[in-house]
Formats: C-alpha cells, structure tokens, sequence
C-alpha cells in the first residue's frame, strides 16, 4: 500500500404494526395510548449506531454494543421490540476477504438472528452491492453484482433480514465519532504538507446523522429496498480536498489510481445511489452534511 494513500475504508407485541402482510406498511409505529415505542438498537457504539441513538432518543430505546450483544448468538432475553435498527457489521471491507466466513457470521447469521426477534427491522446495505460498471447512479431496480466478499455478505444479509424489513443502502458513511474518512484525513492534514488519495472510485459520501434522521421517515413507508445516500457525487480525492478547504487546511491532496493503493478488496468505481421511489427520504447534499459533521466535531473539541 503507497505510504499516505487513501480511500474510505470502510416488541413489544401489544403495539403491532398496522399491518403484519408482506410488503406492508411498518412505519407510524405508535401506540394508540400514546405508549412509547419500543425500539432495539444493535452495533450502538459504531458510528451510525450513535446517531441513531441520539435520533430516537426520545423512543423507549434499547442501545445495543456488542457486549450486550454479539449478534452472531442468539439475541438476550427478553427484548420485544416495536422496531429493530440493526446498524451491527463486519466493516472491515480488506479484512472480510481473508475471512469471509467471520465476515458472514456477522453481516448475514446476525442479521439472521436480528430478524429472529421477529419485529420489523432496518438493515443498513450498502452501495459495494454493485459492481461500478454503470456511469449514472444506481436505482433500487438496478441488479446487485457485489466484487468483494464484504458486498456480497452484506447482500446476502439483505435477504437474512426478511419480508418485514427495510434494506436501506447507502454509502461512504462518515460522522463526528469511529473510523471514517473525515476524521482519517483530519487526522493527516495536520501531520503531513501531502496526502495521496484515489481519485478513480465515485461515490456519496453520506452523514450519519442524516442518514438516522432519513430513518425515522423510512420506517413510515412500506417494507422494501431504498436508496438513502446524501445528494451529489465526489471521488474520494474530492472528498478529501473538500474536507482540507472546510477544515482550513493547506494539505495538498495528490490524485492516484486504486490500483497504486493495492488494497485486497476490489471496489465499485461508480456506486452513486439515487432512489427510484418518489417516497424516499432525501438526504441533505454531501458538502452540507461534511460542513454539519465539522459544526460538530468543533464543538465536541
Ligand atoms: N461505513 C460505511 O461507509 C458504510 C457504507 C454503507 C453501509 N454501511 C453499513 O452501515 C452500517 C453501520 O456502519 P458503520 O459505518 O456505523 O460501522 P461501524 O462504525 O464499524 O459500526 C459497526 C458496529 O458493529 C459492531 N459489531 C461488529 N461485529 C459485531 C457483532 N458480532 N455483534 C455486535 N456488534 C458487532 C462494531 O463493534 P466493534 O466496534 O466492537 O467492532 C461496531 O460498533 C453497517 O451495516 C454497514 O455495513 C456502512
């Protein structure tokens, strides 16, 4: 790997869902009484696990690390969720291709054991689902062809989350806390005058916090596949240039190839997402919520 060279790395039963038929309506999960609705949170310390938290906080929520639950064993006693956010993974796109099979435990026998709770259920995909090979984004329709054991678990977790699920795709997440680009290139622009990053790979780069807020409006729609990714599209070199400019600093970015990176895992060069649906949330354009991820990293420091 070129030294300084990056990419992203990468029920309660007495309140049921209007409907309990395939392709139903799972969203308005509100007790007619106005009792809380009972909502079981799994991967609470990964980065979009603590936006999540913090959107539906004002929910009876269960925050799930993964010393509450490994996911890969059967779920803990007594939990009956109204709602599952299921935001636990195996992340490690490299490391998922000299393991696979710890890779799938996770990403498909958890996501399995997830929807054993039997309540309905958001599973968090992604855009490494496709192959890259399209120049216009990709829709829900568009037929996944995953290139790297990381893509093809979390696809096989989509179908592990079952018929009362919301897949929802996104991509190149990014927030105040855990491991993701902007804090990676913060990180570099204050050590070093030059980072290289790649700058053949189109993506959305897309803030958690968003993507939680999206969530409470997709849990309103019927069960399915969306596209949830922030607006516009950027290479990671972009990303990082705009990251320097927002942050002010001078680091330069130098632009190369994936190939110069020798990463394990092969990534999709385009796997831009727009949704198809006209009831899909949208999501704030990628510099606002970069601009929003630096608000609040600012006043955490
Ligand atoms: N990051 C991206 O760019 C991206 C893009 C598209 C979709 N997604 C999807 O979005 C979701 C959230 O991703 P993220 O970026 O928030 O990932 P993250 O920051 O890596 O968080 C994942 C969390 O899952 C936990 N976890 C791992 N294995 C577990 C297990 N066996 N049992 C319970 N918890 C376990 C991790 O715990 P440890 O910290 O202890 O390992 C971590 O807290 C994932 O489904 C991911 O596939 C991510």
């Amino acid at each position: 790997m070129t030294d300084g060279a990056w990419e992203g790395a990468r029920g309660n039963r007495e309140v049921p869902p209007q409907d309990e038929k395939k392709g139903a309506r799972g969203g308005n999960l509100v007790s007619p009484t106005g009792a809380k609705r009972r909502v079981v949170l799994t991967g609470a310390g990964g980065q979009l696990g603590r936006a999540l938290a913090e959107t539906f906080g004002t929910d009876e929520l269960r925050a799930l690390g993964r010393s509450d639950w490994d996911v890969t064993l059967p779920s803990p006693p007594l939990l009956t969720p109204d709602l599952v956010l299921h935001a636990a993974a195996w992340t490690d796109v490299d490391g998922a291709e000299s393991d696979p099979q710890g890779a799938a435990a996770v990403n498909v026998g958890g996501t399995q054991n997830v929807a054993s709770l039997g309540a309905p259920l958001v599973y968090y995909s992604t855009d490494y689902v496709f192959d890259g090979s399209k120049r216009e984004p990709y829709v829900e329709s568009d037929g996944p062809n995953p290139l790297s054991a990381y893509g093809r678990t979390k696809l096989h977790g989509e179908a592990a989350a079952g018929e009362r699920a919301w897949i929802a795709r996104s991509s190149w997440l990014f927030g105040p806390v855990g491991h993701n680009f902007v804090r990676t290139m913060l990180r570099l622009g204050a050590e070093r005058d030059e980072v290289a990053v790649v700058d053949d790979q189109c993506g959305s780069p897309t803030y958690v916090a968003h993507l939680a807020e999206a969530t409470r409006e997709l849990v309103g729609l019927p069960f399915g596949v969306y596209h949830l990714t922030a607006q516009g599209e950027c290479t990671w070199a972009e990303f990082a240039e705009a990251i320097f400019e927002d942050a002010g600093l001078d680091t330069r970015v130098r632009r190369i190839s994936t190939e110069g990176l020798g990463r394990p895992a092969p990534r999709p060069a385009y796997s831009v997402l727009r949704s198809e649906k006209p009831e899909t949330p949208v999501l704030p354009n990628w510099r606002e919520g970069l601009r929003a991820c630096l608000d609040e990293l600012s006043t955490r420091s």
